[in-house]
């Protein structure tokens, strides 16, 4: 949202004091925000912590009563890049769509250039009436962006539907919005394999490995917060996927992984290999439990290397990446894995750098490129190690997409 310029319609329901975060939140994020309340709004929560909160004046008539100031709806309207009504009543909602015009906010809607979202909030039985509902889908027939309300306990004591949508969730709505209108990632499809894989001894034991997913799964959110379609083919791991366009495929040995990716990656735009995948399995699993009979030797075999052989099917128009993790010889090590797996740029982390690596929430990365770039990054959250990751992705798409 950094140097975004967002309308914030308020209209008059109880939920307009959880705007007031919105707003906050919106400002806290770089965003400029211009509040715009209707009459009824003010009875709800005053001009004067929507002023203070977006650090400019809010409007509510057509013209200031005290000097005669004109607010116009249509110059705000061309200024801004996003509008949102939060709360939106049904009142308001009706209103919308059927074009009346009777207030600085609904001027200000029709005149907006920008996309526009609505978060309804009201009470159950009246966001289930065929009115709002019909109304919601006209709204939405004409391009408005609708961030549903959630179910719970509401303003008057009823339990159901209506909840205007948190302030969070609100501003993220419209942050994944706007960057993947600029994102070439928009409506891509991406294959992200993540965590661990579990490689079976008998019913109860396993051969793994510390990836806790974070990584992966850090990628795959931010992909599809920049419009892409995730499919991300995901070992045992403890994290969820949030983001609606991550499509989540569960895997547990190497051996799934590798059908998955085989099925998944023909109809990507592209992949990165972010899983830590065994490198062993037992050359067979027992049927039932093995019992503790002194010293044992376990036969393993190697795993299909996923990366080297999904590699073989990529196209001239689809970008491929992996990971390195190595403890020394960093570069030439990483180097050598990039050529011999067919990827086009190599994420190295080292294990020798301090909050690098497995189970952390931090990382530190250098991007090797086939093409013989080298790029050095500081250690960081690994949701921003991901949108720099993001970042070459969008620079390969590009590349790639000149080649179709
Ligand atoms: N990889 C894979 N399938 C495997 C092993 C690795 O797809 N069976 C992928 C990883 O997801 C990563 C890259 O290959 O993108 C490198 O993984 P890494 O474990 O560092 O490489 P290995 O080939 O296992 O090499 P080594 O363990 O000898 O360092």
């Amino acid at each position: 949202m950094k140097g975004k310029k967002i309308i914030v319609g308020v209209t008059g329901g109880i939920a307009a004091y959880k705007t007031a975060t919105l707003v906050r939140e919106i400002v806290k994020r770089g965003g400029e925000v211009r509040v715009v309340m209707t009459e009824m709004a003010k009875q709800f929560i005053t001009p004067l912590t929507m002023a203070t909160l977006s650090k400019n004046p809010i409007a509510v008539d057509f013209f200031d009563p005290e000097n005669g100031q004109w607010n116009s709806h249509v110059s705000l309207g061309v200024w801004a890049d996003a509008m949102i009504i939060a709360p939106a009543t049904a009142n308001t909602l009706g209103k919308m769509a059927n074009g009346i015009a009777d207030n600085l906010l609904l001027t200000t809607y029709l005149s907006a250039r920008c996309p526009v979202f609505v978060a309804p909030s009201m009470d159950l039985d009246m966001f289930a009436h065929p009115t709002t509902q019909d109304n919601l889908r006209q709204l939405a027939e004409r391009g408005v962006h609708i961030i549903e309300p959630a179910e719970g306990e509401l303003a008057s004591g009823l339990v159901g539907k209506g909840r205007m949508a948190e302030p969070e969730a609100i501003a993220d709505a419209v942050d994944d919005f706007l960057s993947s209108e600029e994102s070439l990632l928009r409506g891509r499809r991406v294959m992200v394999t993540a965590g661990p894989t579990y490689e079976r001894i008998d019913p109860v034991r396993f051969i793994g490995n510390y990836s806790s997913g974070k990584m992966g799964y850090a990628i795959a959110e931010e992909l599809a917060k920049r419009g892409a379609l995730v499919e991300l083919v995901s070992g045992p791991v403890k994290i969820t996927a949030k983001h609606k366009n991550i499509n989540v495929i569960k895997v547990e040995s190497a051996a799934e992984m590798f059908a998955a990716c085989r099925q998944t990656f023909a109809k990507c735009d592209g992949a990165i290999m972010a899983a830590a995948v065994a490198d062993f399995a037992p050359a067979e699993c027992a049927a039932s439990k093995i019992k503790r009979k002194g010293e044992m030797t376990l036969q393993l075999r190697p795993t299909a290397d996923i990366a080297a052989e999904v590699g073989k099917q990529k196209t001239d128009s689809q970008f491929f990446a992996g990971f390195a993790l190595e403890t020394d010889n960093e570069e030439q090590n990483a180097h050598d894995k990039m050529m011999r797996k067919g990827f086009d740029f190599i994420v190295l982390n080292s294990l020798n750098d301090k909050g690098a690596g497995f189970m952390t929430d931090t990382n530190k990365i250098t991007i090797l490129e086939s093409n013989g770039a080298k790029t050095e990054y500081d250690l960081k959250p690994k949701t921003e190690v991901a949108a720099d990751i993001a970042d070459v992705v969008e620079r390969y798409i590009a590349l790639k997409t000149s080649k179709k």
